[in-house]
């Protein structure tokens, strides 16, 4: 497989790469300080087409490739981890389900407002008892008229402080377990839609991650995305390509801090000398850079499988378990590397490897990741 990229795909990455290192890199610390979500940036990202990017140029995205997208997540990821999360979540599962299963009524409404950046869209899935096993989703929703009325709380919300629109996940008939789950579009300001606390994290901050509390929350039935029950298949189709947007900021995240902690032992004198001399330090770049030269390649090939229209289940899987594993792995060393000074907040390899540590954990734990690897393995 070539993934040399286009000429259109390359000049996409310089705009994304200088915008990253000018604009938000400068912010990032302070995002991460203050935790506040960082709108203006949002609105310049929207100006750019950033915020929607894959989306074609008939609902007012750019109508980029996969790939490109992908490459985007990366390069902002590596200025600021909290802004490439921003932008996955908004678009692989905010603005794409409207994309792939919204009616044409849905699409010609949100889509335009979500791609420039005007709204910034959020999944509620998880909650408090349905983390790892999404199916045991609790929140109900119950049809009356030409509404649904939706009670329950959600968990873990990213965007939620400042989302527009949000993918909510419901139980519309408790009989038919997975298949009675149903994907609902919900608008801010919705009656009975309350934005709950926003959780205080170890890292990626200023994503404004919330729970969601609904209370007799009426919905359109027409804001009930695709069918009643392929709420379930929705979700997990989303999070195919939900996975390799994480991917590719675990792998921005690595680069950063191995850039980070080259830059630094080619500088730190110990000893008489550079440190990079030493061969303890020499391996250690090298194991990081074998690692993040391996994590772009499952990535970029699970991207260009999706771009296909292939099936990408299990490269997604790949992509993300080894991509954010290297991002912890390359981010812990950076942090080893740097000594004393890494530990501190003057420099950005602490941050690093806080950001890193989440995407270990979130859009299905690096255990369910082997999870549904091992499910599509071929029979031997
Ligand atoms: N594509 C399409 N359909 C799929 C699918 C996929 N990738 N995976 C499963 N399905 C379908 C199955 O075909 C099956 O359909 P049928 O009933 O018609 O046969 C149905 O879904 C049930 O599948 P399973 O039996 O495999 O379901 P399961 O309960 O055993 O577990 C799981 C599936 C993979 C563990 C799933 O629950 C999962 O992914 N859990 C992790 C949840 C997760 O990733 N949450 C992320 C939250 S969002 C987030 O983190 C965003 C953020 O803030 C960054």
């Amino acid at each position: 497989m070539d993934f040399t990229l286009t000429a259109e795909q390359s000049q996409m990455r310089q705009l994304v790469r200088s915008f990253a290192r000018d604009v938000i890199a400068p912010r990032a610390s302070e995002i991460d300080r203050t935790d506040r979500f960082p709108r203006d940036l949002i609105r310049q990202m929207g100006e750019l087409g950033l915020m929607g990017l894959p989306i074609p140029e008939a609902y007012g995205g750019v109508g980029a490739d996969y790939l490109s997208y992908v490459l985007a997540i990366e390069e902002i990821s590596y200025a600021s981890a909290a802004v490439g999360v921003i932008l996955a979540v908004h678009t692989s599962v905010g603005t794409f389900p409207i994309l792939y299963f919204g009616t044409d009524a849905q699409r010609q409404r949100y889509l335009p407002k979500l791609a420039s950046g005007e709204w910034v869209a959020a999944f509620a899935l998880t909650e408090p008892d349905a983390g790892s096993d999404a199916a045991a989703i609790r929140t109900r929703a119950v049809r009356d008229g030409d509404d649904y009325v939706i009670n329950g709380n959600k968990v873990f919300i990213t965007n939620a402080s400042d989302a527009d629109l949000f993918c909510v996940f419901a139980v519309t008939d408790t009989r038919r377990g997975k298949r009675g789950l149903t994907a609902f579009l919900v608008e801010r300001g919705t009656p009975g839609l309350v934005i709950g606390r926003k959780l205080e994290k170890m890292g990626l901050n200023g994503s404004g991650t919330c729970e969601l509390v609904f209370e007799d929350m009426r919905v359109p039935a027409e804001n009930r995305l695709g069918q009643e029950g392929e709420g379930f298949s929705i979700a997990m189709r989303l999070l195919d390509g939900g996975r390799i947007g994480i991917a590719a900021q675990g792998l921005g995240i690595a680069r950063a801090a191995f850039d980070a902690a080259h830059a630094y032992v080619r500088r730190r004198r110990q000893f008489g000398q550079e440190i990079f001399q030493f061969q303890g330090v020499q391996f250690m770049l090298a194991d990081m850079a074998t690692k993040i030269e391996a994590a772009r390649w499952l990535v970029y090939h699970a991207a260009v499988l999706r771009q296909n229209g292939q099936p990408c289940t299990r490269e997604a899987s790949m992509a993300k378990l080894f991509a954010t594993d290297t991002a912890m792995q390359v981010t812990t060393d950076a942090v080893q590397l740097f000594g004393g000074y890494g530990y501190v907040k003057e420099y950005p390899v602490e941050r690093y490897m806080r950001d890193a540590k989440v995407t270990q954990i979130y859009e299905g734990t690096n255990q369910i990741q082997r999870m549904v690897i091992a499910r599509h393995l071929p029979r031997a």
